[in-house]
Order: structure tokens, then sequence, then C-alpha cells
């Protein structure tokens, strides 16, 4: 009985308490105690008081009131704790917004330097609490704004940088711990100085650089791309330099936060789950060290060891180096004398230097740059600002270049001063003028003719790998051992010498790891799951980079299991650009009336209407998965039941949750089967009938490499397909459309 009582006082209690915290605003009247709250308008955000993890201590705080459970976003406090529930947060009689202790001390206020006459505290749904006179609302007028002053978190719509105007740097700081909202180790702070960039420090050591922003992203955090769920900018004027993103649909709450051990983390919420699921993090890898490889290293998370010099230089103290310390890093092997006949020698794929000390114009050409950076004696590098649309801007750099890394897949160049002697042929110097963008010969490696007549053994039958509409293939042997694979073009091939150099072209260009280098070695027909899976993977980055990290947004248009190249280590890689075609970054779909491609792997828009986008990859795609999971062709797979081709056979599967039937029984054993299943669902995703259902390759990218979850995929475009011609309108005459051949997931299939 006893009990019953108690249990039902304290709901008495909790009753009386909810009433008791109905209030939404602070005003000169209206002060707030602990135990109340002000939630916003849309009951997104609470501020009131909390006691942080075991600690016993009382903090004012703003956190989640809708998802969440309670995650603290914001600390008023946090170096200044409350020993007991005695906190008031009132205005005081200037009209300042202060947290009062049981002595009436004020132990935190928001030290606007205006003040107010009928001044308001009210907390908005983007979690800002802001002080404001009572009717002005123009966030220009903002008296205080706690979004000026972040603690661990970064929230939407906050400005993460530096106004040059109040001077105001905001900046986060990691909390002590998961009890201790004060201020921990480390801060992450953007550096105003030479070209911005962000630091992690912890003291006064810096831990992290983010790079500076290349238009797209900050030339260090490659992971930073176009996503679903937030889009981000970052704007830098005379005013203003700062980093801001904001959430595409309130339905997908994320946010920024430092971590205590440093670590800059990217959190969303995950509603069936109940957690925050951890997207991504800032620094990667040990390459992520503030310049961990010293003075003009490199370093290179796919080298063992990571850090090597950059061409033309040397370990500055060779035996601590080979030791394992980079700490001294490299020197030029021979000393810049500012003399005629220096050059530049150019680096692809890298992680910009250290620009805290450099200069930069946002309108120079890269030419004009390269000029400027010859003119002065004491300019060791130059790079163009922006990457996007062919480049612009310039930066400057004078002085050791500091904390380079080497991507695999990033279109970043950068120019390093060498002298005479430490230029190849490979030169950009002053006597060179030719500028030809689009094929320089450093991209290209050309032989002579007779070199391939050796190789291929005089285009011999027993080396021809295979033949595509445009001409065979032929396998050859190089006299230094590489193993090339060369494609002439035959008199009477439907592919023009344009088609053909747009392949070159492509090939050349795109220096991504996913991409035919057009060496291949054949490779056997029994791959197990995990190499399947890894394959899966590698085509979705490999056109991912195509869409969107290459500097053209390239569509491959023929995409399919031939076209698909496997290496030594089963890394795919992506050939035959025949059909490429490259679009401006404002395209996004296009007209042809030369339907060019492969039926069974074409996409109804472009089949019927003649019309491809990026989209149309993306079906070509989900048209690959199935097959790959099932060892089978698409077209020309027989089903005993019904007629569907695999596509509407993994449909019907996929509806009627058999979609472990699909899996090839070659790899039964190895299949880890929740991998297998996400896989063919996201296959149905790209395969919708319509462009619009369909995700972005960046999507898929995500989708299959995490947790989140899928949504229902629609019928797919074209799964009954035998009454399309059998005439095959693709480069490849060979595929055999009544035969159930296996998928050989290598390609150039021998003939
Ligand atoms: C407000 O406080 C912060 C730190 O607590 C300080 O950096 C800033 O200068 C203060 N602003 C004014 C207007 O007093
Ligand atoms: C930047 O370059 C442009 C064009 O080359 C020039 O007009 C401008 O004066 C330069 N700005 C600065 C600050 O040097
Ligand atoms: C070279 O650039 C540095 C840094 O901007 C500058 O201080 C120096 O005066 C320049 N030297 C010449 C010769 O222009
Ligand atoms: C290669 O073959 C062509 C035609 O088959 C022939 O004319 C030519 O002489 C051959 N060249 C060599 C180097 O064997
Ligand atoms: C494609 O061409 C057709 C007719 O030539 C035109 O009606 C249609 O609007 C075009 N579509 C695009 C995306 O350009």
């Amino acid at each position: 009985m006893k009990a019953i009582i108690i249990v039902l006082l304290l709901c008495l209690l909790a009753f009386f308490f909810t009433i008791s915290t109905a209030i939404d605003t602070i005003s000169a009247t209206k002060s707030l105690k602990d135990g109340e709250s002000i939630v916003s308008p849309g009951g997104i955000f609470e501020l009131g008081f909390f006691s942080p993890g075991r600690s016993k201590n009382r903090y004012l705080g703003i956190w989640y009131k809708k998802v969440g459970t309670g995650t603290v976003v914001w600390v008023a406090n946090r170096d200044v704790p409350l020993k007991d529930s005695s906190g008031v947060l009132q205005f005081s009689r200037q009209g300042i917004l202060s947290l009062v202790n049981k002595d009436k001390i004020a132990i935190w206020s928001s030290n606007s330097s205006i003040t107010a006459t009928s001044p308001v505290a009210q907390l908005l749904d983007t979690g800002n609490l802001v002080v404001k006179n009572e009717e002005d609302n123009e966030p220009e007028n903002y008296l205080w704004q706690s979004f000026d002053y972040p603690g661990d978190t970064l929230l939407p719509g906050m400005k993460y940088g530096v106004n040059f105007v109040t001077g105001l740097n905001r900046g986060l700081t990691s909390w002590k711990s998961d009890d201790d909202p004060s201020e921990g180790d480390y801060i992450n702070k953007l550096d105003p100085n030479g070209l911005p960039q962000f630091f992690l420090e912890k003291g006064l050591a810096k831990q992290f650089r983010s790079g500076p922003w290349n238009g797209l992203r900050f030339s260090g955090m490659p992971n930073l791309k176009p996503n679903g769920i937030y889009t981000y900018e970052f704007v830098f004027t005379q005013e203003e330099v700062y980093y801001t993103y904001n959430l595409v649909s309130s339905s997908v709450v994320s946010r920024l936060v430092l971590i205590p051990n440093g670590n800059l983390q990217r959190y969303t919420w995950i509603d069936r789950t109940k957690d925050w699921k951890l997207y991504l993090t800032a620094q990667i890898d040990d390459c992520d060290r503030y310049a961990t490889c010293g003075a003009y290293g490199r370093c290179n998370i796919d080298n063992s060891p990571a850090c090597g010099c950059l061409e033309g230089f040397v370990p500055k103290s060779p035996e601590e180096w080979y030791s394992g310390d980079w700490s001294n890093g490299c020197i030029r092997k021979a000393p810049l004398e500012c003399m005629e006949g220096e050059g530049f020698r150019r680096y692809t794929g890298i992680k910009l230097p250290d620009t805290s000390l450099s200069w930069y114009n946002k309108t120079m050409n890269l030419k004009v740059c390269e000029q400027a950076c010859l003119k002065n004696c004491s300019c060791t590098a130059y790079a163009n600002l922006d990457i996007r649309e062919g480049g612009s801007g310039c930066i400057l750099w004078f002085k050791e270049l500091f904390d380079v890394r080497q991507y695999a897949d990033s279109s970043q160049d950068i120019y390093i001063r060498m002298a005479k002697s430490d230029l190849g042929n490979t030169v950009h110097s002053r006597q060179q003028d030719s500028t030809d963008e689009l094929i320089r010969n450093e991209d290209l490696h050309l032989f002579g003719f007779n070199v391939i007549v050796e190789a291929t053994n005089n285009f011999s039958n027993d080396n021809k790998l295979g033949q595509g509409g445009f001409g065979p293939v032929y396998k050859g042997k190089l006299k230094d051992g590489q193993e090339i694979a060369v494609k002439r073009l035959s008199k009477n091939s439907r592919q023009g010498l344009d088609e053909f150099k747009n392949e070159v072209f492509c090939i050349a260009k795109l220096q991504h790891r996913n991409l035919v280098k057009l060496l291949d070695e054949k490779q056997s027909v029994l791959v197990d799951w995990p190499k399947r899976f890894h394959i899966i993977n590698g085509i979705a980055r490999g056109l991912l980079y195509l869409h969107q990290d290459s500097r053209l947004r390239i569509v491959h248009r023929d995409l399919k299991a031939s076209n698909v190249l496997l290496d030594q280590e089963m890394n795919p890689k992506i050939s035959d650009f025949g059909m490429a075609r490259g679009f401006r970054g404002d395209e996004t779909e296009a007209n042809t009336s030369r339907v060019v491609g492969t039926y069974g792997y074409m996409s109804p828009e472009y089949t019927i209407d003649g019309i491809f986008s990026l989209k149309s990859d993306v079906f070509s795609f989900g048209v690959l998965v199935p097959e790959i999971v099932s060892g089978k062709k698409n077209r020309g797979f027989r089903h005993a039941h019904h007629k569907l081709n695999l596509l509407g056979h993994a449909w019907m599967l996929h509806k009627e949750g058999k979609s472990l039937e699909l899996i090839d029984k070659f790899v039964k054993d190895s299949c880890n089967e929740a991998q297998a299943l996400r896989s063919i669902h996201v296959a149905l995703l790209c395969v919708q009938r319509s462009p619009g259902d369909r995700p972005s390759m960046s999507n898929v990218v995500l989708m299959l490499s995490s947790e989140i979850a899928l949504p229902t995929p629609k019928e797919p475009g074209f799964f009954t397909e035998r009454h399309l011609s059998d005439t095959d309108s693709s480069s490849t005459k060979h595929e055999q459309p009544s035969t159930i051949n296996r998928v050989t997931i290598t390609v150039l299939e021998a003939r």
C-alpha cells in the first residue's frame, strides 16, 4: 500500500513538474530556475539545467528534445559548474542575460555590449538561444546568440569560422569527458592566416589540418561529399569566412561534434534504433596527423611506410628517416638558385600543403599564377585555388611545404618548383608554352607503332582477347615484361577517331584506381563472395568518381560486365570509354539521336527516348549487381517458371522475401548474407523505372557501406524484355543472348 502511494505521489509530482515548465521565453519579469525549462516553438530543442553523465554538477544547457534522448548541444557555464540546484537564469538590470548562483553572483552572462530596454531570450527551433529586443525578430539585430559561442557541437545553420568585422572566431572545443563539459584538450577552429583552413589543436600543437577550401570541399577532407543528409557551403568574403551546413530534410537529424579524444565526427540520428550513428570522421588515418612526414614529405596511406619524399627530394637526415622518424622531412636533390631553366613539376591527387603562410588571388588563372611564382625567387609552389570547371584562382607558397598527402582519387594538382637538373621531360618551364588543356604529353604515354607490333606479335590471332564493335583487342607484352591490352581501331569501325580519342583521353585523365589503364590480366571465373562484394563496391566507387569527382562529369553510357576489367587483386576497372560523354557542371541530362549501349543494361528512358543522364549509368550498375551476385547474365536469363529476365527474377524474389535464392551456388559457402541482400536491395533501387527514383552513385556507395535503412524499391524498368529485337546495338556483338553463359566477371571475353 505504501509503495502504491509513493508511486502515485511521484506521478503527481511529475505532472506538476511538466505544468510548471510551460514557458517559452525568458524576459525581465520571467526567469528560469533549475527544474524548469523552455522549449523551442516546434518542440525541437529544450533549454534548462542538467547534470552530464555521472556528474552531480548542474549546468545550464540546450539539448535535443524530440530525438537524441537528451543529447546536449550547448552549455552556458561549462567551466563554472553549479554545485547545487539553486541556479537561476535571468536578465540583469542592464538587460544582460545572466546565470546566477545561490549568492546571486553571476557565474555566466551573455556579454552583449549593447544593452536593451525590453530584452527577451528565446530558444529557436535551430537550437540557437537568442537575446533580442522583444519585438525585433531580425537576426542581424540579435543582441546575443549562442550560435556565436559554440561548445563542442556544430549545429545546422551555425557559421563555423571568422567574422573579420567583429573579430569573432567561432570554434569548437571538446568536452573534458562525457561527464564534464568544461573545456577539454582539443580545439578545432578556422585559421584565417594565409588561405583559411581549419586546424585541430591540442594545446599549441597542431594535430590535423582540413586544408584550404578548393571549391568543392576542403583539400584534406575527401570524404566531405554531396549526400542525401546535408548540404554544405564555404563562404569567403571580405567580411567573413565560414563553413556551414544545413539538413536536407527535417526528418534526418545530424550534428558535427568534437569529441573528447579530439575526433571531429558527424552523427546522424537513426529513428529505428533510437541512436546516433557515426556518419563520418574528419581524420581518417595516420596520414592525417599534421605534418607527419615533415617538410616536402608526402604521406600515402597505401604505401608502407606511409611517408616518402616528393619526387626530386631526398630525406634530410637519412638515418632517422629510414628508422621511421620522419620529422626532419626532405630536402631538394638540387637546390634552387633562381636561375633560367627552373620550372615546375606537377603532382596530382594531392592534399595541398599548409597554406597559413601562402598568398592567394581568387581571379588569377593558372598560367598567370605560374608566371607570378616563377618571377619571385622565394616562391616554391603554386596551384589553383578553386578546382571547379577546369580550375581558377592562384595560391603561391613561399616556404617549405608541409603536411602533403597523396590521395588515390582526388583531382587536386600542385606545381612544385624544381631546379633545371631535377626536371624530367614532364616540365612546365618558361620555354614551354603548350597548354593544350585536354591532352598534354605528360598525361599520355605514347608508344611507337613498331613497339605495339612487337608486343602483340604483329597483332597475331593468338593474342586476340576479344572483339569490340569498334575493333579487336589484343593482349601484348612490352619488352620490360609489362602486360598491355591494345585496342586496334578497325578501318570499317563505327567508332570514329573522335570516339577513340575520347576513350584515350578519358583513360589518361582518370588516373583512378578503379579505371583501366589498359593493363589487364584475364582472371579465373570463380570468385568468392568477399571478392564479389569488393568488386561491387569498387564499380560503385569508380562510377561515383566518373559522375562526381573527376574534373569532367562523365556518363559512361555502356557500363556492363564486359566493360569491367579486374586486376590481379580483383580490383574492378571500368573500361571502354568509347561512348562516354562529359557533362558540364550544370548539365544533368542530354539527348541523343544515336542510342549506343547494350540492351539489357540500358535504362528505359535511354533506350526509348534517347535521354541519358547520370541515372542511366545508375540503372546499368543496378543490372550488373544481380549479375555479379547470381553469376548469370541479365539478358538471356532463363527460368523454368517464368519469362522474366534476371532483373525481373530478382524483383520477384525480393517481393517474396526470397532474395537469398538469387545468390550463385558457387558463393553460398563464402557468402555474407546481409551484404548480399543489401547489394540486391540497392540494385533494385537503381533499376527503378523513373530516373528520379534512382539513387545517385554517392548514395549507392553510402548504402552499400553502411547500415542505413533502405527505401522500398518500386518495380524495375524493363523486366520482361524478350520482345526486344535481338539485334545488339552495342559495341560488343558477342554476347550470346539465348544461352545462360556464366558471367565471366572478367572482361574482354576471349573468343
Ligand atoms: C564575451 O565573452 C567572450 C569570452 O567569454 C570574450 O571573448 C568577448 O570578448 C566578450 N565580448 C564582450 C562584448 O564583452
Ligand atoms: C588578382 O589578379 C587580378 C587579375 O590577374 C588582378 O587584377 C588583381 O589586382 C589581383 N589582386 C591582388 C590582390 O593582387
Ligand atoms: C616574393 O614574395 C614575397 C612574399 O609575398 C614578398 O615578400 C617578396 O617581396 C617577393 N619578392 C619579389 C622579388 O617580388
Ligand atoms: C605484319 O603483318 C602484316 C599483314 O599481315 C604484314 O604486311 C607485315 O609485313 C607484318 N609485319 C611484321 C613486322 O611482321
Ligand atoms: C530531346 O529532344 C526532343 C526532340 O528532339 C525534345 O522534345 C526534348 O525536349 C529533348 N529533351 C532534352 C532533355 O533535351
